[in-house]
């Protein structure tokens, strides 16, 4: 069989040529390690090892995965990348930049990659017009996830407002509970901050402040009302929070000994996996004040430039079986994020999974979707770094708002 054929296999039908591609086998380095996390990376792995392309797992365990980012610098720059990588936007177009990634344009022109991926998305996964990745999903971050028995047994009302959030959450503290799940790392701190800043502001603000980085804004009152709302909700989390992983926090709304996370679409991914149902033990809704925006982010497989003929040949039929419908489908409804092609229809997911293809698909056309700071799309990784130091320091009590605004402003402009 012929390379060229090869990249016309769907997965399905690379399902049945294990014979002829049975040498093959993909290296794929990511940070997928939570039980939600590693049934997602399964359905991958099923689905390439179903058709004869074996799977070497490298799993550096770090939620946002800064990391694993450390470990692929090593690894690169040992001369010995892996066949892909997991990656985020900002980083896909700096190894891009360094020549480091190979090109999947013949694929994607057959495929019809342009056609169904959105705009937003391609803006990452291409290098000056060329596809260098392959987008798997796409998750958001402006998310809560609520215990619904919690919420009847403390008479709440989905809030609408973040002055209603306050309140369901003064209630869940009052009655003993924790009131807000949360894992004091930075980047955790980071994701509920890009709600903070788009709750208060709006999307002008966001973008000014988090994709701009005009100076005004992010030293503005309404900056310094962002890191006030994270004082708020600092004041709501238990005392263990200090370095918790994620998806311990989202174990707390699952038992019920917590009512909300903050938190993206990948804690669906642990509700799921714990046997829960959307709509059912849990709920989700956009975080109050940032209904109508999207703060999203996009995992990718950046695909490292290979020079050996059968790992280039595995790396397509991977980027082939990641593009594909029905694979997009199997994933995200495990993983907990939508897929990221325009042309899948959402019947097969649950309430949130429904939810966030309709917010996403809305937010599209109304320009009202961004890219999220804490998760690599709104700006550099110098900068994000940044805004993760002083938004840590803040939240652990290091300075008050007004101070932290004015840090905002010295340390982007360093960074730059
Ligand atoms: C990734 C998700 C992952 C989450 C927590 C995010 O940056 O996009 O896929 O589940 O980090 O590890």
């Amino acid at each position: 069989m012929t390379m060229f054929k090869k990249l016309h296999m769907t997965a399905a039908v690379l399902a049945l040529s294990t014979t002829t591609v049975a040498a093959q086998e993909v290296e794929v380095l990511h940070w997928w390690t939570s039980g939600g996390e590693a049934a997602a990376v399964g359905t991958l792995r099923d689905t390439l090892e179903a058709g004869g392309v074996g799977w070497l797992d490298m799993p550096i365990a770090g939620g946002g995965g800064a990391d694993a980012q450390t470990v692929l610098r090593a690894r690169v720059t040992a001369g010995d990348p892996p066949t892909a990588a997991q990656m985020l936007g900002f980083t896909i177009q700096d190894w891009a930049a360094e020549g480091a990634l190979g090109n999947l344009n013949d694929l994607a022109a057959e495929q019809g990659w342009e056609d169904v991926v959105p705009a937003a998305l391609q803006a990452f996964a291409r290098y000056d017009g060329d596809w260098i990745s392959a987008p798997v999903n796409v998750h958001s971050t402006n998310w809560v996830w609520a215990n619904t028995a919690l919420m009847a047994e403390l008479g709440l009302e989905q809030p609408e407002t973040w002055d209603d959030f306050v309140a369901a959450m003064q209630a869940a503290q009052d009655a003993g509970y924790t009131a807000l799940a949360h894992g004091g790392q930075a980047w955790q701190d980071a994701t509920i901050f890009d709600s903070m800043v788009m709750g208060v502001g709006g999307p002008d603000f966001y973008q000014a402040s988090m994709v701009d980085l005009d100076a005004d804004a992010l030293g503005s009152d309404m900056m310094v009302e962002a890191f006030q709302r994270m004082e708020t909700l600092r004041g709501f989390v238990d005392d263990n929070f200090s370095g918790r992983d994620w998806n311990l926090a989202s174990a707390m709304v699952i038992n019920g000994d917590a009512l909300f996370q903050i938190m993206g679409d990948w804690a669906k991914g642990e509700f799921v996996a714990a046997g829960q149902t959307a709509g059912d033990e849990f709920t989700c809704f956009r975080v109050p004040g940032t209904q109508g925006t999207v703060t999203f982010n996009s995992d990718q497989f950046a695909m490292f430039d290979l020079t050996d003929e059968s790992a280039r040949e595995a790396q397509l039929a991977m980027a082939s079986a990641v593009m594909s419908p029905e694979f997009q489908i199997t994933f995200n409804l495990v993983k907990g994020s939508v897929p990221a092609r325009t042309d899948i229809p959402s019947d097969q997911f649950d309430a949130c999974g429904q939810l966030g293809m309709a917010t996403l698909a809305e937010a599209a056309a109304g320009g009202t979707l961004f890219g999220s700071m804490a998760h690599g799309h709104a700006n550099p990784p110098s900068v994000q770094n940044a805004m993760y130091d002083v938004i840590t320091a803040h939240f652990n009590g290091e300075f008050d708002a007004a101070t932290a605004a004015e840090e905002l402003v010295t340390a982007v402009e360093i960074a730059q």
